[in-house]
This record gives C-alpha cells, sequence and structure tokens, in this order.
C-alpha cells in the first residue's frame, strides 16, 4: 500500500472532487472569444499534460488496438480548430435546430477534448466468447473509458479550468468524425468543453448543470452491509 500521502494531500483530494461542477460556457459565434497567445500556451500544455495524467485511469481488459492496451481514444481540439468547426456547423449539418449550443460552447472554450472508447464486439460476434462475456467486456471498455474522462475533469478542475461533460451531440456522428480524420471504430464517449482561466472576460453566459441540484443524500443510495 502506498503511504506516502498526508491528511492535507486527502483534504485537497476532497476539495478538488466535491468541486469540480459542470460549467456550460455560452459565447457567440459572431464575436467569440479570443485567447492571447501567451496565456495559450500555457494552459494547452496544463491541458496535454492533464489528459497525459488521466490516462492513469484504471481499465479491465486489453483493447490491444493497435497495440494500445488503453480502450479510450482522444482527440484535442484547440480553439481555433472549435471557432472553425463553429463557424461552418450550419453548412456541415442543415438538419440541426437554430438554437444548437455547440457552436457557441466552441466559441467560448479555450479546447475541446473528444474522448471516445473503442467497443471490441460491437458488430463482430467472436464465436470464440460467450456473448455475455462479450457484453461484459464492452461495457468495462466502457466504464474504463468513464474513469478516464473524470481523471480529466478533476485534473482540469484543479488547474482552475472550467469544464463540462457533453455527450457531444454531432461530434458523435460519422460525418463529423470523418471531417476531424478520426478514426472509425472509435465511440464518442465525450466532448469535454474547457474554460480557460481569466479568458471569457464576462461576454459569456456560464449554465450550471440540469442535476446540478438534484443529488439525493448519501442514505438514499448507500447502505453498508453487516453480516
Ligand atoms: C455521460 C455524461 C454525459 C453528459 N452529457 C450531457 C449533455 O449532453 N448535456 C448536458 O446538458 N449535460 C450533460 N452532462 C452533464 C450533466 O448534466 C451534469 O453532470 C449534471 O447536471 C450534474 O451537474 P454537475 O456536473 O455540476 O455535478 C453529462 C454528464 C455525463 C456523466
Amino acid at each position: 500500500m502506498p503511504d506516502s500521502f498526508t491528511a492535507a494531500d486527502f483534504q485537497t483530494v476532497t476539495r478538488v472532487v466535491k468541486n469540480r461542477h459542470t460549467f456550460k460556457v455560452i459565447g457567440d459565434v459572431d464575436s467569440p472569444v479570443k485567447i492571447a497567445h501567451p496565456l495559450a500556451q500555457r494552459y494547452r500544455a496544463t491541458v496535454m499534460e492533464s489528459v497525459a495524467t488521466a490516462d492513469a485511469a484504471p481499465f479491465h481488459y486489453d483493447r490491444a488496438c493497435n497495440n494500445v492496451a488503453q480502450p479510450w481514444r482522444v482527440n484535442i481540439l484547440w480553439h481555433e480548430s472549435c471557432q472553425k468547426i463553429a463557424m461552418n456547423f450550419y453548412q456541415w449539418f442543415e438538419d440541426v435546430k437554430p438554437g444548437n449550443k455547440i457552436p457557441a460552447m466552441l466559441s467560448a472554450c479555450g479546447a475541446c477534448v473528444l474522448v471516445s472508447w473503442l467497443p471490441q464486439f460491437g458488430d463482430v460476434d467472436d464465436q470464440a466468447i460467450a456473448k455475455s462475456k462479450q457484453i461484459q467486456i464492452d461495457r468495462e471498455h466502457l466504464a474504463a473509458t468513464s474513469a478516464y474522462v473524470q481523471n480529466l475533469l478533476l485534473l482540469l478542475t484543479a488547474a482552475n479550468m472550467g469544464t463540462y461533460w457533453s455527450s457531444g451531440g454531432q461530434f458523435g456522428d460519422s460525418a463529423m468524425m470523418d471531417r476531424l480524420s478520426m478514426d472509425h471504430g472509435q465511440e464518442l464517449l465525450a466532448a469535454v468543453f474547457i474554460e480557460f482561466p481569466q479568458t471569457n472576460g464576462g461576454h459569456v453566459k456560464r449554465l450550471p448543470g440540469k442535476l446540478a441540484d438534484k443529488r439525493a443524500a448519501g442514505e438514499a443510495w448507500m447502505r453498508v452491509i453487516e453480516l
């Protein structure tokens, strides 16, 4: 057992976990947030470090895809690319409702990190493995990727960045994946919109998660089993 952590470390981690909140940051496509070069460089380095560190998430099965054991794949869009997508969004997706929030969020974020998982048996029925086992393995690839996403959210929170775990809407469409040259076989789990500190200067709307106040107290969902 590692024993190198202090009570203060525990308190810090607790504080980070409790202070991770969804911030949906809504900007203006016609007047996107601008991020000064030195700030952008510094925050991008922090995002890259967090993306790398989040890889410490647990995973149960060797996904063994292109010699990579982890079941997650990560694609990073910096804010210039986000803004290009925002500007082209309605040409690329003609069937999208006018109020779609993705372009507005892409106009405000410093980065958008797309986290996907790699289903192993979706279209493949491996006769050597029972169907129930295939389902379990895929479920656990997905669960591991969720652990990756939460790691990432916590690290970014600790770096004073705003985060929003979105299902990703059109980012999950194969047409968008083609435009972003994402490998087929990836299934989007999260589009993490990241707000860089000190960049939005009040020109954005910041909305909380819709279930943020809906949590039931611990007694409602946990119990201790005493035998
Ligand atoms: C798998 C997953 C997908 C989510 N997708 C969306 C989404 O597409 N739209 C949205 O408004 N919130 C989405 N959320 C964020 C939740 O709304 C948010 O976590 C919830 O309201 C609780 O608020 P909190 O994150 O501040 O605790 C998602 C969260 C998870 C875990």
